[in-house]
Protein backbone atom coordinates (compact mmCIF):
# COMPACT_ATOMS: atom_id res chain seq x y z
CA UNK A 1 0.00 0.00 0.00
CA UNK A 2 1.42 3.52 -1.30
CA UNK A 3 1.61 6.55 1.13
CA UNK A 4 0.83 9.91 0.17
CA UNK A 5 2.36 13.02 1.13
CA UNK A 6 1.46 16.43 0.23
CA UNK A 7 3.89 18.64 -0.63
CA UNK A 8 2.88 21.98 1.07
CA UNK A 9 3.95 25.53 2.00
CA UNK A 10 1.96 28.78 1.82
CA UNK A 11 5.00 30.30 0.15
CA UNK A 12 5.06 31.05 -3.48
CA UNK A 13 8.42 29.50 -5.61
CA UNK A 14 9.72 27.63 -2.85
CA UNK A 15 10.35 24.25 -4.77
CA UNK A 16 7.20 22.24 -3.91
CA UNK A 17 6.63 21.48 -7.89
CA UNK A 18 10.27 21.09 -8.19
CA UNK A 19 10.60 19.18 -5.45
CA UNK A 20 7.69 16.76 -6.44
CA UNK A 21 8.91 16.25 -10.12
CA UNK A 22 12.59 15.54 -9.09
CA UNK A 23 12.27 13.57 -6.17
CA UNK A 24 9.42 11.43 -7.77
CA UNK A 25 11.41 10.97 -10.87
CA UNK A 26 14.39 9.96 -8.94
CA UNK A 27 12.29 7.19 -6.95
CA UNK A 28 10.91 6.03 -9.91
CA UNK A 29 14.14 5.55 -11.01
CA UNK A 30 14.95 3.42 -8.12
CA UNK A 31 12.28 0.86 -8.73
CA UNK A 32 9.30 2.80 -6.99
CA UNK A 33 6.20 3.32 -8.43
CA UNK A 34 5.07 6.87 -8.09
CA UNK A 35 2.31 8.69 -8.81
CA UNK A 36 2.28 12.90 -9.02
CA UNK A 37 -0.88 14.61 -8.61
CA UNK A 38 -1.39 18.53 -9.46
CA UNK A 39 -3.39 19.95 -6.90
CA UNK A 40 -2.42 23.50 -8.01
CA UNK A 41 -4.79 24.85 -10.26
CA UNK A 42 -2.12 26.76 -12.17
CA UNK A 43 -0.68 23.01 -13.60
CA UNK A 44 2.72 23.96 -13.00
CA UNK A 45 3.48 19.94 -12.90
CA UNK A 46 1.85 19.03 -15.80
CA UNK A 47 3.86 21.50 -17.77
CA UNK A 48 6.87 20.31 -16.27
CA UNK A 49 5.96 16.93 -18.44
CA UNK A 50 4.77 19.06 -21.33
CA UNK A 51 1.42 17.73 -20.96
CA UNK A 52 -1.03 20.77 -20.94
CA UNK A 53 -0.06 20.92 -24.68
CA UNK A 54 -1.09 17.25 -25.78
CA UNK A 55 -4.44 18.30 -24.61
CA UNK A 56 -4.80 16.01 -21.51
CA UNK A 57 -8.39 16.20 -21.79
CA UNK A 58 -9.21 15.24 -18.51
CA UNK A 59 -7.73 15.22 -15.25
CA UNK A 60 -8.14 15.79 -11.30
CA UNK A 61 -10.77 18.50 -11.89
CA UNK A 62 -13.07 15.99 -14.10
CA UNK A 63 -13.00 13.22 -11.15
CA UNK A 64 -13.65 15.05 -8.27
CA UNK A 65 -16.46 17.41 -10.07
CA UNK A 66 -17.96 14.62 -12.07
CA UNK A 67 -16.64 11.39 -10.81
CA UNK A 68 -14.55 10.67 -13.78
CA UNK A 69 -12.80 7.55 -12.57
CA UNK A 70 -9.43 8.01 -11.25
CA UNK A 71 -7.77 5.69 -13.80
CA UNK A 72 -8.76 7.68 -16.61
CA UNK A 73 -7.31 11.08 -15.66
CA UNK A 74 -3.87 9.18 -14.97
CA UNK A 75 -0.86 9.80 -17.61
CA UNK A 76 2.58 8.61 -18.36
CA UNK A 77 5.09 11.10 -17.41
CA UNK A 78 8.09 10.35 -19.57
CA UNK A 79 9.25 7.75 -22.16
CA UNK A 80 12.23 6.69 -20.08
CA UNK A 81 10.21 6.78 -16.30
CA UNK A 82 7.59 4.46 -17.11
CA UNK A 83 7.14 3.71 -13.06
CA UNK A 84 6.02 7.45 -13.06
CA UNK A 85 2.54 8.22 -13.59
CA UNK A 86 0.95 11.91 -13.50
CA UNK A 87 -2.70 13.42 -12.81
CA UNK A 88 -2.87 16.93 -14.38
CA UNK A 89 -5.49 19.49 -11.88
CA UNK A 90 -6.65 20.16 -15.16
CA UNK A 91 -8.22 23.54 -14.37
CA UNK A 92 -8.03 25.88 -17.17
CA UNK A 93 -10.26 28.40 -16.81
CA UNK A 94 -11.51 30.94 -14.16
CA UNK A 95 -15.01 29.08 -13.79
CA UNK A 96 -13.23 25.60 -13.66
CA UNK A 97 -11.19 27.07 -10.67
CA UNK A 98 -14.79 28.00 -9.12
CA UNK A 99 -15.85 24.40 -9.62
CA UNK A 100 -12.52 22.81 -8.51
CA UNK A 101 -12.70 24.67 -5.45
CA UNK A 102 -16.23 24.19 -4.66
CA UNK A 103 -16.08 20.26 -5.54
CA UNK A 104 -13.43 20.19 -2.52
CA UNK A 105 -15.31 22.84 -0.25
CA UNK A 106 -18.62 21.16 -0.40
CA UNK A 107 -16.87 17.68 0.82
CA UNK A 108 -13.24 17.71 2.30
CA UNK A 109 -13.27 13.85 1.70
CA UNK A 110 -13.29 13.99 -1.65
CA UNK A 111 -10.05 13.39 -2.56
CA UNK A 112 -8.89 10.91 -0.10
CA UNK A 113 -11.86 8.92 -1.27
CA UNK A 114 -10.94 9.64 -5.16
CA UNK A 115 -6.90 8.47 -3.91
CA UNK A 116 -8.33 5.13 -2.14
CA UNK A 117 -8.83 3.55 -4.97
CA UNK A 118 -4.90 4.08 -6.44
CA UNK A 119 -3.21 3.49 -3.32
CA UNK A 120 -2.74 0.02 -3.77
CA UNK A 121 -1.21 0.15 -7.21
CA UNK A 122 1.60 3.06 -5.79
CA UNK A 123 4.58 3.35 -3.17
CA UNK A 124 4.47 7.08 -3.40
CA UNK A 125 2.08 9.34 -3.97
CA UNK A 126 2.83 13.46 -3.94
CA UNK A 127 0.28 15.89 -4.18
CA UNK A 128 2.12 19.17 -5.04
CA UNK A 129 0.09 21.82 -3.51
CA UNK A 130 -0.55 25.29 -4.34
CA UNK A 131 1.00 27.93 -2.52
CA UNK A 132 -1.96 28.96 -0.35
CA UNK A 133 -3.75 27.34 2.64
CA UNK A 134 -6.70 27.10 1.01
CA UNK A 135 -8.91 24.10 -0.14
CA UNK A 136 -6.55 22.57 -2.60
CA UNK A 137 -4.02 22.20 0.16
CA UNK A 138 -6.45 20.93 2.84
CA UNK A 139 -7.95 18.70 0.97
CA UNK A 140 -4.26 17.05 0.12
CA UNK A 141 -3.61 17.51 3.86
CA UNK A 142 -7.12 15.26 4.07
CA UNK A 143 -6.15 12.97 1.81
CA UNK A 144 -2.59 12.37 2.93
CA UNK A 145 -0.81 10.25 5.50
CA UNK A 146 2.20 12.83 6.06
CA UNK A 147 3.27 15.72 4.59
CA UNK A 148 6.34 17.38 2.81
CA UNK A 149 7.56 21.11 4.01
CA UNK A 150 10.40 22.51 1.47
CA UNK A 151 11.72 25.72 2.72
CA UNK A 152 13.48 28.13 0.66
CA UNK A 153 17.31 28.99 2.61
CA UNK A 154 17.10 32.39 3.37
CA UNK A 155 16.62 34.71 6.52
CA UNK A 156 13.26 34.50 8.32
CA UNK A 157 12.17 31.53 6.66
CA UNK A 158 11.25 30.10 9.98
CA UNK A 159 8.64 32.18 10.15
CA UNK A 160 6.33 30.70 7.41
CA UNK A 161 6.91 26.94 8.33
CA UNK A 162 4.75 27.87 11.70
CA UNK A 163 1.87 28.73 9.61
CA UNK A 164 2.20 25.26 7.52
CA UNK A 165 2.56 23.65 10.97
CA UNK A 166 -0.48 25.38 12.42
CA UNK A 167 -2.62 24.19 9.43
CA UNK A 168 -1.90 20.44 9.42
CA UNK A 169 -2.73 20.53 13.00
CA UNK A 170 -5.58 21.90 12.66
CA UNK A 171 -6.57 19.11 10.00
CA UNK A 172 -5.23 16.33 12.27
CA UNK A 173 -7.49 17.27 14.59
CA UNK A 174 -10.63 18.06 12.94
CA UNK A 175 -10.38 15.33 9.72
CA UNK A 176 -7.11 12.98 10.09
CA UNK A 177 -5.44 11.83 12.96
CA UNK A 178 -3.05 9.26 10.91
CA UNK A 179 -1.21 12.80 9.46
CA UNK A 180 2.25 12.74 10.20
CA UNK A 181 5.18 15.05 8.86
CA UNK A 182 7.01 13.66 6.46
CA UNK A 183 10.29 15.93 6.57
CA UNK A 184 11.26 19.47 6.06
CA UNK A 185 12.96 19.96 3.08
CA UNK A 186 16.18 23.02 2.85
CA UNK A 187 15.53 23.91 -0.76
CA UNK A 188 17.62 26.67 -3.41
CA UNK A 189 20.58 26.73 -0.51
CA UNK A 190 23.23 28.97 -1.87
CA UNK A 191 26.82 27.80 -0.46
CA UNK A 192 28.57 30.90 -1.69
CA UNK A 193 25.85 32.90 0.57
CA UNK A 194 27.78 33.99 3.91
CA UNK A 195 23.91 33.49 5.57
CA UNK A 196 23.72 29.77 4.35
CA UNK A 197 25.31 28.13 7.16
CA UNK A 198 22.70 30.40 9.89
CA UNK A 199 19.99 29.63 8.28
CA UNK A 200 20.12 25.65 8.28
CA UNK A 201 21.66 25.79 11.42
CA UNK A 202 18.32 27.64 12.41
CA UNK A 203 15.79 25.59 10.85
CA UNK A 204 17.71 22.93 12.12
CA UNK A 205 17.81 24.11 15.56
CA UNK A 206 13.57 24.25 15.42
CA UNK A 207 12.73 21.20 13.47
CA UNK A 208 15.59 18.78 14.78
CA UNK A 209 16.15 15.53 12.63
CA UNK A 210 12.46 15.96 10.77
CA UNK A 211 14.65 17.87 8.57
CA UNK A 212 16.03 16.02 5.75
CA UNK A 213 20.05 15.65 5.80
CA UNK A 214 19.93 15.91 1.97
CA UNK A 215 19.91 20.11 1.40
CA UNK A 216 18.68 20.99 -2.45
CA UNK A 217 21.32 23.51 -3.67
CA UNK A 218 20.20 26.62 -6.12
CA UNK A 219 20.98 25.18 -9.40
CA UNK A 220 20.59 26.49 -12.59
CA UNK A 221 19.87 23.23 -14.40
CA UNK A 222 16.49 22.71 -12.16
CA UNK A 223 15.10 26.09 -12.93
CA UNK A 224 15.15 24.52 -16.59
CA UNK A 225 12.57 22.03 -16.21
CA UNK A 226 9.48 23.99 -17.37
CA UNK A 227 11.32 25.32 -20.53
CA UNK A 228 12.84 20.93 -21.11
CA UNK A 229 9.75 19.46 -19.78
CA UNK A 230 11.20 16.68 -18.41
CA UNK A 231 12.88 15.88 -14.63
CA UNK A 232 16.66 16.96 -14.33
CA UNK A 233 17.96 13.69 -14.22
CA UNK A 234 16.42 13.16 -18.13
CA UNK A 235 19.10 15.79 -19.09
CA UNK A 236 21.85 16.33 -16.64
CA UNK A 237 22.50 13.40 -13.98
CA UNK A 238 25.48 15.11 -13.18
CA UNK A 239 24.56 18.45 -12.27
CA UNK A 240 24.26 19.25 -8.33
CA UNK A 241 20.78 19.58 -8.11
CA UNK A 242 20.37 16.42 -9.63
CA UNK A 243 22.33 14.71 -7.65
CA UNK A 244 20.29 16.38 -4.64
CA UNK A 245 17.06 15.09 -5.40
CA UNK A 246 18.83 11.28 -6.41
CA UNK A 247 20.89 11.65 -2.74
CA UNK A 248 17.18 12.81 -1.10
CA UNK A 249 15.27 9.86 -2.24
CA UNK A 250 18.08 7.44 -1.19
CA UNK A 251 17.92 8.99 2.57
CA UNK A 252 13.25 8.50 2.06
CA UNK A 253 14.46 5.29 0.84
CA UNK A 254 16.35 4.38 3.68
CA UNK A 255 14.25 5.53 6.29
CA UNK A 256 11.35 3.74 4.71
CA UNK A 257 13.34 0.09 5.00
CA UNK A 258 13.73 1.15 8.75
CA UNK A 259 17.54 1.65 8.30
CA UNK A 260 19.42 4.66 10.00
CA UNK A 261 21.82 5.42 7.24
N1 LIG B 1 16.97 24.38 -6.33
C1 LIG B 1 16.65 25.26 -7.26
N2 LIG B 1 17.59 26.03 -7.85
C2 LIG B 1 17.25 26.94 -8.79
N3 LIG B 1 15.99 27.15 -9.22
C3 LIG B 1 15.02 26.42 -8.68
C4 LIG B 1 15.28 25.43 -7.67
N4 LIG B 1 14.11 24.85 -7.32
C5 LIG B 1 13.16 25.44 -8.06
N5 LIG B 1 13.68 26.38 -8.87
C6 LIG B 1 12.96 27.29 -9.78
O1 LIG B 1 12.33 28.25 -8.94
C7 LIG B 1 11.00 28.51 -9.36
C8 LIG B 1 10.01 28.09 -8.25
O2 LIG B 1 10.12 26.67 -8.05
P1 LIG B 1 8.82 25.75 -7.95
O3 LIG B 1 7.89 26.05 -9.07
O4 LIG B 1 9.29 24.37 -7.78
O5 LIG B 1 8.24 26.30 -6.58
P2 LIG B 1 6.76 26.15 -6.01
O6 LIG B 1 6.88 26.19 -4.53
O7 LIG B 1 6.07 25.00 -6.62
O8 LIG B 1 6.10 27.49 -6.55
P3 LIG B 1 4.52 27.88 -6.47
O9 LIG B 1 4.28 28.16 -5.04
O10 LIG B 1 4.41 29.08 -7.36
O11 LIG B 1 3.76 26.68 -6.97
C9 LIG B 1 10.82 27.72 -10.65
O12 LIG B 1 11.11 28.57 -11.73
C10 LIG B 1 11.85 26.62 -10.55
O13 LIG B 1 12.26 26.17 -11.82
MG1 LIG C 1 4.22 24.87 -7.63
Amino acid sequence: MGQIIAIVSQKGGVGKTSTAVNLGACLSAMKKRVLLVGMDPQCGLARCFGLDDTGAGIGLLESIRDGVAVSEVIYPSHARLPRLDIIPANVRTMTEEGQYIGSMDREINLLSRVLERVKPDYDYIFLDCPPRLNNPTQAALVAADSYLVPIQCEYASMATVGRVLRAALEVRRLHNARLGIFGFLITMADKRAAFTVKVVQEIRLYLKDRVFRTIIPRDPKLAEIPNRREPVIAYDLQSPGARAYVQLAREILAADSGRVT
